[in-house]
């Protein structure tokens, strides 16, 4: 019987099957938590079992498009979903903050000390996460970080810096700082309109309210470095 990853499992029964008799499955381990559709094309018939209805329990919640209670999950970019995950995008207003992933996707892949992820909300593709780690014992750096325009205010930025503190607190207990260079709260002006940032579109008080702290004066392209302890 085919898994989700490719994998299979074997059933036997303990006595014999007749032609046309009906025999049942169980959706356990990785099968309970998939949509109906997803687990009938897996198993290669359709069910219309109580599990399968649309107004079971389970199904209701991951059917459900990305909410506050959806599971977070911080997967690596593959070749299966790298161009999902460049064609993630955010509000209008927000593109001057930061690359777009394609161009972060590219710089990931040809830098040593780059670590990036894709954000899943249960099965929903919201987001990335891509990390610097030029010097692992003492600070890490948040490089590009983006919740796709239709799921931000959801509590993925919250969570996804969360994650990442949590991440390097587990793989580096040593590390000492996590940094990110923010646009300045009153927003930025630039020749490229598609680079003006509002004040209201500038991530520095989303940063501000996870308790990150401005740690020196605006660089030359007027953004500020700020920091949190781990
Ligand atoms: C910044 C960003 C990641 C926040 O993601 P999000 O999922 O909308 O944030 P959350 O829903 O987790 O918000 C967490 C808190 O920050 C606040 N917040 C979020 N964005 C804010 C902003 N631009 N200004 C002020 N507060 C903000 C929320 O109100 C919330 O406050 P609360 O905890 O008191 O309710 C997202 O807006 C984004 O992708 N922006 C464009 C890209 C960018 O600027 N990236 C950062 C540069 S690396």
């Amino acid at each position: 019987m085919p898994m989700g990853k490719g994998d299979t499992i074997s059933c036997f029964a303990i006595k014999d099957i007749r032609p046309g008799e009906e025999i049942t499955f169980a959706y356990f381990g990785e099968f309970d938590c998939l949509l109906s559709h997803t687990r009938h094309k897996l198993l290669h018939f359709v069910c219309k079992c109580k599990a399968c209805l649309p107004d079971n329990v389970g199904e209701i919640s991951t059917d459900s498009t990305p909410n506050r209670n959806s599971i977070l999950t911080f997967r690596e970019v593959t070749e299966d979903n790298w161009r999902a995950v460049a064609n993630l995008s955010l509000k209008p207003g927000q593109t001057g903050n930061l690359a777009p992933n394609v161009w972060s996707l590219c710089e990931a892949h040809y830098s040593e000390d780059a670590w990036v992820r894709a954000i899943y909300a249960d099965e929903t593709l919201v987001g990335m996460l891509m990390m610097a780690i030029w010097d692992p014992d003492e600070a890490y750096y948040i490089w590009r970080f983006m919740i796709d325009g239709r799921y931000q205010g959801l509590g993925y930025g919250r969570r996804g810096v969360e994650f990442a503190i949590a991440h390097i607190r587990q793989h580096n207990p040593r590390a000492k700082t996590l940094g990110v260079m923010s646009t300045p709260p009153e927003g930025k002006k630039s020749e490229n309109p598609l680079k003006n940032v509002k004040p209201e579109d500038s991530p520095h008080r989303f940063y501000e309210r996870l308790g990150f702290k401005e740690i020196a004066p605006p660089d030359e392209d007027g953004e500020i470095m700020m920091s949190i302890d781990l």
